[in-house]
């Protein structure tokens, strides 16, 4: 099975807990930023797993990016990829399934696999398994103990669905 989980992340949490799935489906997975993520890098993927993190209540959209850029008292945010937003937007139609993730503090109303289910089903991959959310301890992280393990053991359990 050729799989990609693909990730926007401005802090590294996100990332770090796509890392951890593409380690857990195995080998044929690899863990790729929105920018990595090209056309041809997902061409015939069967497996697409796509994350971000929940800002103010959604999946980032280019205001709050801006406007988390221009926060001088943010720590600084990795804005160089594209927005998953704007990834789900371009993305080629394909035949593979998918699973959407989010990370978020563990209180919050709202989130982001909900928008990004639907991205994915637009271009053809519809869902292979339920959402899952990753949570991390404050506003920039770190990510909760044993986040990474959990993803890692989604991204087992995600192999064995897809057969
Ligand atoms: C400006 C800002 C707004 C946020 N809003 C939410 C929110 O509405 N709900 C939530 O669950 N988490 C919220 N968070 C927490 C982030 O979702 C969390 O830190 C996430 O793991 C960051 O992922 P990243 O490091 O991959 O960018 C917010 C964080 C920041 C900095």
């Amino acid at each position: 099975m050729k799989a990609v989980v693909v990730y926007e992340s401005l802090w590294g949490n996100t990332a770090a807990i796509a890392r951890a799935i593409a380690e857990g489906i195995g080998p044929g997975a690899r863990a790729l930023s929105t920018a990595e993520a090209t056309a041809e890098a997902i061409a015939a993927v069967d497996l697409i797993v796509a994350g971000a993190p929940v800002i103010a209540f959604n999946l980032p959209t280019d205001r709050m990016r801006e406007s988390v850029r221009s926060d001088p008292k943010a720590p600084p945010a990795d804005l160089s990829a594209p927005s998953m937003r704007s990834w789900l937007d371009t993305l080629p139609a394909g035949h593979g399934r998918s699973a959407a993730f989010e990370t978020r503090i563990w209180w919050s109303p709202g989130g982001s696999t909900g928008a990004i289910t639907k991205g994915l089903e637009r271009a053809g991959y519809p869902e292979a398994a339920k959402e899952r959310k990753f949570v991390v301890r404050g506003k920039y992280g770190p990510l909760r103990d044993g986040e990474i393990e959990r993803a890692r053991a989604w991204g087992a359990e995600l192999a064995r669905a897809m057969g």
